[in-house]
């Protein structure tokens, strides 16, 4: 309410409307990233059985949506009903917080799993990574 009567109804909409895109594609690298997790955290307490084949996928889908993460999904004034306008009082740490999701997922795809334990350690960082962002970054709806 204050925030519509702050910037007006119509710069309002336009704001939102300019900004559609980039929320709705930083969504959906999101939600990729979340099937991702979806696949393997049940791997990794036993509910589902170790696949080599479709951790590689997993994670291959991760680093991809990690790429896609990126700092032009959050031009200034972009915020959303999901993103923090933390994202852009202290950018920087945002920033170096994504820029490590993407370095674990980088050494995920370079260290395939081949057993459990070899899942653990590569996508153990990564879980702490959606925490430590979430955090500070994510509104949660
Ligand atoms: C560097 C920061 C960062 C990291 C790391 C991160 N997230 Fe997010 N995540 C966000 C932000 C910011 C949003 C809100 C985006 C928006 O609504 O505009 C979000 C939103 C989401 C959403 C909601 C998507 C939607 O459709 O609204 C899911 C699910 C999600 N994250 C899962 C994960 C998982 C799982 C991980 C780790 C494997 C992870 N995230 C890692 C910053 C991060």
């Amino acid at each position: 309410m204050l925030k519509t009567l702050a910037c007006g109804l119509l710069t309002c909409a336009l704001s939102t409307a300019a900004f559609a895109d980039v929320v709705d594609n930083r969504r959906a690298a999101m939600d990729q990233i979340r099937v991702g997790a979806a696949t393997l955290v049940p791997m990794m307490k036993g509910a589902a059985d170790f696949d080599a084949k479709t951790a590689e996928l997993a994670l291959r889908m991760t680093y991809a949506a990690a790429i896609a993460f990126d700092g032009s999904l959050f031009p200034e004034g972009s915020s959303s009903k999901g993103a923090s306008p933390a994202i852009w009082d202290t950018t920087e740490d945002f920033d170096a917080k994504r820029a490590e999701f993407l370095t674990n997922a980088a050494a995920a795809v370079s260290a395939l799993p081949t057993d459990l334990e070899g899942l653990k350690a590569v996508y153990q960082p990564l879980l702490g990574n959606c925490a430590a962002c979430h955090t500070s970054y994510r509104i949660k709806n």
